[in-house]
């Protein structure tokens, strides 16, 4: 038996894209369904993104989520960048007026996303199976999918968001050829861990070192994350965990500095990619986030263009669906594509300075080292990095309308959120420009 119901918006993925675009999209009056193929538990608990720009920051803040993360997100106003066996501090407050980076996991935004939708009544399906989406030529998309008991349903929607990943359904059920895909492969990946021990820094280290790149970021007071460069094909099994140490105490190292070590709760091992895929709409079928693009780790992408593409698209479909006008979806793609490449150029670019590449040779690893003494002496190139870093193009409340039908839902949190924290209002007013 299949059952027949019909939404708004059909969102596939319960990650950070699909859950923030519903709640937008109740903010203003549109309903959606979010069907997941994972568990709740598992969404929650998947570990990947830990870094949120300024303008990802406000717009959590404005949109009625920016609760927990003012509490114990952790603010940086900079990073420091290592080479040569040197640590230098990047003060991107001082290269931006006054732009800054947050510390707040993508498994916390995961939960607190989760509990507002649920909180506000919202239907998502966890654990779902054989999603599909059809009827993609006619206005009226249907998104399919098997619940936890075994029920088939058939959901018409007035569109569908495909937030469902790099190895979601959504992309290929786009018609052949219409979508072209641009990328690169690395031939390195990042081995991660979580470690229960506070971090030994107070902003992040991005260390380049002869035998491998290395970062030294963090979750919170008491719990550290760190990444070591290692081959393409590497297996965990051959990383003990006093071997992960030596090797972050080798490359991280400097004089006069110590590496705290604690109990390491989590490891994997991460391959990077950079992918785009455009367009990123088939009628009233809309991409976002890692369905459209990845981007490798090195500086703190991906999510932040996942919530972006979200937050365009909002905005789009609110102008479809509610005041029946098509520019705006007509120009989703280009307008979401200008950010993407942005960033997947800075992510490359990043990427390249810092790791050491086994098929390069001395010419290759002295242009790295020419490039990285030029970041930390030229203000004109630490700048670069720095605005990037904290968000180009900077995400703007402009972006979004914050009045619909339903009117102040979506202002009041917002507004309560923002006044209690009245010096970084006015630092992201100043970086809106
Ligand atoms: P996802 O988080 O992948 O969510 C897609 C969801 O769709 C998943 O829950 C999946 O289960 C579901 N799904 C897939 N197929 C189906 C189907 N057929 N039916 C139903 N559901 C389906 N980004 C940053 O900005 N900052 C960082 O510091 C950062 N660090 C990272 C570190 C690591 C090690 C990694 C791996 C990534 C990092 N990223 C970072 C990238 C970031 O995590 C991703 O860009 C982000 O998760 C993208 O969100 P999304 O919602 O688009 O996709
Ligand atoms: C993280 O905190 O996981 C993180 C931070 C910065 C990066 C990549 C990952 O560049």
């Amino acid at each position: 038996m299949t059952v027949s119901s019909r939404t708004q918006v059909g969102i596939v993925g319960a990650g950070p894209a699909g859950l923030l675009l519903s709640h937008l999209l109740a903010l203003r009056g549109i309903d959606s369904i979010v069907v997941e193929n994972r568990s709740r538990a598992y969404c929650e608990a998947r570990q990947r993104a830990g870094l949120l720009e300024a303008g990802t920051v406000e717009l959590l803040r404005a949109v009625g989520l920016g609760g927990r993360m003012d509490a114990e997100g952790l603010e940086h106003g900079g990073i420091y960048l290592q080479f040569d066996g040197e640590r230098h501090h990047l003060d991107f407050r001082d290269l931006t007026r006054g732009r800054w980076v947050t510390i707040y996991a993508q498994t916390e935004i995961v939960k607190d996303l989760i509990q507002a939708r649920l909180a506000a009544g919202a239907m998502i399906e966890f654990e779902v199976s054989d999603t599909e989406v059809g009827e993609l030529e006619t206005g009226r998309p249907v998104l399919r999918y098997t619940d936890l008991a075994g029920t088939r349903h058939e959901v018409t929607c007035d569109a569908i968001a495909g937030c469902d990943g790099f190895h979601g359904i959504c992309r290929d059920s786009m018609p052949p050829g219409l979508v072209t895909t641009a990328g690169r492969g690395y031939p390195y990946s990042w081995l991660g861990i979580l470690a229960t021990v506070p971090p030994s820094t107070d902003e992040l280290i991005y260390a380049r070192h002869e035998d491998g790149f290395a970062l030294h970021t963090m979750r919170t007071p008491q719990v550290s994350r760190l990444y070591l460069q290692v081959p393409a094909d590497e297996e965990i099994e051959r990383w003990s965990d006093d071997r992960i140490w030596a090797e972050l105490r080798h490359r991280l190292g400097v004089p006069g500095w110590d590496l705290k070590e604690g109990p390491i709760t989590e490891k994997a091992i991460s391959p990077m990619r950079s992918f785009v895929a455009s367009p990123m709409r088939y009628r009233r079928l809309f991409l976002a986030g890692d369905a459209a693009h990845i981007v490798p780790p090195t500086g703190a992408k991906g999510l932040n263009m996942a919530l972006a593409d979200v937050t365009a698209l909002a905005t789009v479909l609110t102008s479809l669906l509610r005041d029946g006008q098509a520019g705006p979806a007509d120009a989703y793609s280009d307008t979401c594509l200008k950010r993407v490449w942005r960033a997947t150029h800075f992510s490359w670019w990043m990427t390249s300075m810092l790791h050491v590449d086994p098929h390069s040779d001395q010419f290759g690893a002295a242009l790295q080292l020419a490039q990285l003494r030029y970041v930390i002496s030229s203000r004109a190139a630490a700048t670069t990095l720095a605005e990037n870093y904290t968000g180009y193009f900077p995400l703007t409340w402009a972006t979004l309308p914050t009045r619909g039908p339903g009117g102040g839902a979506g202002a009041g949190p917002g507004r309560a959120g923002r006044t209690a924290r009245p010096r970084l209002r006015s630092r992201s007013a100043i970086a809106a420009r």
